[in-house]
């Protein structure tokens, strides 16, 4: 594999998001170890630094004061030649511990597929920075359980309980469905194990469509109820997507009430979580829909869309913007108004924006255009539809690109008895629009570098406020 182009800045690149994440330089796949510690939160992402394909995942590390503004750092794990990781340090999670910090993640051996070899392995941290990482010489800490048929053993997600240290690791039993397996330690070396957490039923929790194996879990446990996120994977190659599973977790065992989708769009995967002194941030990858030529050419592939706040609302899980976002904002474009009558339009209004649409009335439908050429050749197109109670994205002409993703996504509208607001991230080549409680992310990869407009079309005298900022970049070099 040829190594990819170091980044020599964003100028030329107008697919290069500038205030989601991307590798300095190579792949990301999930977000992974979230933490806060001193004042600083740190981010680490499943990274390969030597190709713009997925290959022997390493773990980029990144840390922010405010969530917005990130500075990258050096590369926190590497695969060890020989170690219980030699094929790759896989996804995992972090903790704050009283030594320092401490990274819980998979170490492979062998090839993709059903034969590879899967553990915990555990890393610790006792610099301020979190720059150094020890592997611990017990690796692996957790191998999997004897006696069960898996369909994988990946992605440990650790907290602390008032008993010691609970790890929950995604998998999955052979012809049921997704399990996460659940296991107790006093130091986070020895761990005894618990049995499952909970196991997916004919590859469905509580109805909804759950696959036959469970990556990247995490649980959260509230006043009022917990909630689980799992990745759901189908031992195919597509990348499918999150859901939440609300329930009651009673220390031991999860027991569904509800499962849902956490994002309605195609491109959005992998969910890792932050507990922040109760409130729940959510960082996930949004994966290319773009063949490979594109990423081989620009150094980078994949983006992290910032973090968002999850919350269990009337017994459902849904996400919502950080408001932390705000502080990247920069110009305010005159585009609001009390009525709009038939469209308005800005040719120029940029390819990072922040779109705070609100509509009045009850049955009213608009239609938003972004990233639009001013002949309308390439543009991504989003109507919001209250009388039929639906949203939907437009990507049959957001690229002039062949090798992109080009289709019509739809998901129902939970119409509010007020008006509805929505709020749309555009940031070159992602687009997350929040109109509910679960999103739609979507990439999308206009060409043209005059598609940069905005219209809202709406019918006359459609109560409508339009108010759109141009937003910052949100990374700075080590
Ligand atoms: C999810 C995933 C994880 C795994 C990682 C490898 O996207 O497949 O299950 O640990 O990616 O990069």
């Amino acid at each position: 594999m040829s190594e990819p182009r170091a980044a020599a800045g964003t100028g030329e690149d107008h697919h290069r998001p500038r205030f989601h994440l991307t590798a300095p330089v190579g792949w990301i796949n999930d977000p992974v170890g979230a933490l806060r510690r001193d004042g600083r939160y740190h981010l680490f992402y499943q990274h390969n630094p030597h190709g713009t394909q997925w290959a022997r995942p390493h773990w980029g590390h990144v840390d922010s004061r405010d969530l917005v503004h990130w500075r990258h750092l050096p590369e926190a794990l590497a695969p060890s030649v020989d170690g219980a990781d030699a094929d790759g340090c896989f996804s995992g999670s972090g903790v704050v511990t009283e030594e320092g910090a401490a990274l819980l993640y998979t170490g492979v051996r062998g090839p993709v597929g059903p034969g590879q070899w899967q553990a915990t392995c555990l890393a610790t941290s006792r610099d301020p920075g979190l720059r150094e990482w020890r592997k611990a010489v017990e690796n692996p800490v957790t191998p999997p359980p004897p006696g069960l048929a898996l369909t994988g053993f990946r992605d440990p997600f650790v907290w602390r309980a008032g008993d010691g240290w609970h790890q929950l690791v995604g998998s999955g039993l052979v012809g049921r469905g997704g399990a996460l397996l659940h296991f107790r330690s006093p130091d986070l070396r020895r761990w005894e194990d618990l049995g499952p957490a909970l196991v997916g039923e004919d590859e469905h929790v509580v109805g909804e469509w759950a696959g036959m194996m469970w990556e990247c879990p995490s649980l959260l446990q509230g006043s009022d109820a917990a909630i689980a996120l799992v990745s759901v994977h189908d031992g195919d190659t597509t990348t499918h997507h999150a859901i939440g599973i609300v329930g009651a977790f009673d220390g031991t065992t999860l027991r569904p009430e509800r499962a849902r989708r956490l994002d309605l769009g195609p491109d959005w995967y992998a969910p890792c979580v932050l507990d922040d002194d109760g409130r729940w941030l959510v960082w996930g990858w949004s994966q290319e829909a773009r063949g490979p030529a594109g990423p081989a050419r620009a150094g980078w592939s994949g983006t992290l869309t910032p973090a968002r706040v999850l919350t269990v609302a009337d017994g459902w899980p849904r996400l919502d913007p950080l408001p932390e976002l705000g502080r990247l904002r920069q110009r305010r474009l005159c585009l609001d108004g009390a009525t709009v009558d038939g469209s308005l339009r800005h040719e120029n209004a940029g390819a990072s924006l922040d779109v705070e649409l609100t509509l009045v009335g009850e049955q009213e439908a608009a239609v938003l255009r972004v990233l639009a050429s001013p002949d309308g050749e390439e543009a991504t197109t989003v109507t919001i539809d209250r009388a039929a109670g639906r949203l939907e994205l437009d990507r049959r002409r957001s690229s002039r690109a062949e090798d992109v993703s080009a289709d019509v996504v739809t998901a129902p509208l939970v119409v509010p008895a007020g008006p509805l607001a929505v709020r749309v991230l555009v940031d070159r080549s992602i687009i997350e629009v929040f109109a509910g409680p679960q999103p739609l992310t979507a990439r999308v990869y206009p060409v043209r570098p005059d598609s940069c407009g905005l219209e809202l079309a709406a019918p006359t005298a459609t109560m409508a406020s339009l108010v759109v900022h141009t937003m910052g970049a949100g990374t700075s070099p080590p």
